[in-house]
């Protein structure tokens, strides 16, 4: 697992989230936590198909890593009552692979294809007909003598799960009847999906400790649920059992998370930027010398969330620490001139 994914607030699910994720997830879409429009839509497609007694529409699911992707597509099974199957982009090798699960599928099955923009083209080419018209293209022979044999399949679903949309390839983005953009979530939502989570793990916490959490949780539910788990283990071990506000604040100092989420490396970044380029503006390639990052990891793991902060801009010349970010980290301002 690489360096950055040991981090405590990495988004990306991490060696020992599975048992978390799986008894922490909710089962219904009354369960599921924010998301508003996305969870009022999806009603109506469930609503509107089982009326029907059809299948729902191909769902395609995009956002960041831990809002709740994988998650939200068991949800609609559960809610359609369907079978779901799951598979992911980089486990269907070969088209041979794809066509063997679609042909196992029975009449209203849902189909989970998570990391679908990692599909080979290929593979990706035997899923069109398939979504589109419910058939498999098998090619039997060779040369000039090769037909094609068309193979019918059951009515089936299938969800597709990407971090951007733009991954995907135009063919395949445009065979979803459905598209649903997960985005992160506002903090009261965090706050609620910890108080859930804290009832299922039985710990006890006051509301402000939640709060404290939720702030820190960089507005995303796998990360919430992680911190939960370890300011309780913290408190177990430090305290009585009970969460209040002051163990979160001990257990958060131990953990080096601040009171925004950020960790020792995001910070190292500011600071970096600060006392060895004033502040900025510095290339890529010049900052990961100096934090002995690499750039690809400091441009798509750090960056995003310290730009969503208002701490760090881009700009042509390279990165530049703001005046928010300079005040998050208790430092003097430049003088004026310098700062965006
Ligand atoms: N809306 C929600 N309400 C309550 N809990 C949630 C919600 N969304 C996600 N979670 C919790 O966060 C965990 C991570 O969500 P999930 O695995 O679905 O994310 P993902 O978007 O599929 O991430 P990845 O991109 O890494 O696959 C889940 O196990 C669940 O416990
Ligand atoms: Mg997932």
């Amino acid at each position: 697992m690489s360096k950055n994914n040991d981090r405590l607030i990495s988004p990306i699910e991490r060696q020992g989230d599975d048992a978390l994720d799986l008894s922490l997830r909710p089962k219904t879409l009354g369960e599921y936590i924010g998301q508003e429009k996305i969870k009022e839509n999806l009603g109506i497609t469930i609503a509107a198909a089982k009326k029907r007694g059809e299948p729902i529409e191909h769902v395609l699911l995009y956002g960041a890593p831990g809002l709740g992707k994988t998650t939200l597509a068991h949800v609609i099974a559960n809610e359609i009552g369907a079978n779901i199957r799951v598979t992911s982009g980089p486990a269907i090798e070969k088209s041979g692979d794809l066509a063997a699960i679609l042909t196992n599928l029975e009449e209203g099955d849902i189909l989970f294809i998570d990391e679908i923009h990692r599909l080979n083209k290929t593979v990706e080419e035997i899923l069109y007909p398939a979504m589109e018209d419910y058939a498999l293209d098998i090619i039997m022979g060779k040369g000039p003598t090769a037909r094609t044999l068309r193979l019918d399949l059951p009515k089936f679903t299938i969800i597709g799960a990407t971090t951007l949309a733009s991954l995907l390839s135009s063919p395949l983005r445009d065979r979803f009847g459905v598209t649903h953009h997960l985005n992160f979530y506002e903090t009261n939502d965090v706050e609620k999906i910890i108080k859930r989570s804290a009832g299922i793990l039985g710990v006890a916490m006051d509301g402000d400790a939640q709060q404290e959490i939720a702030k820190r949780s960089r507005r995303t539910p796998r990360i919430a649920n992680r911190l939960l788990k370890r300011v309780r283990d913290y408190c177990e071990v430090k305290g009585d059992g009970r969460v209040s506000l002051k163990d979160s604040w001990d257990a958060f100092r131990m953990l080096e998370v601040d009171e925004l989420g950020l960790d020792l490396i995001d910070r190292r970044i500011l600071e970096t930027i600060i006392d060895k380029f004033k502040g900025g503006p510095v290339g890529l390639n010049t900052l990961a010398a100096s934090t002995g990052e690499e750039m690809d990891t400091i441009e798509n793991i750090y960056e995003p969330y310290l730009m969503q902060l208002g701490f760090l801009d881009r700009s042509p010349r390279g990165r530049i620490v703001t005046t928010l970010g300079y005040r998050h980290l208790g430092l003097p301002e430049p003088e004026t001139g310098k700062l965006l």
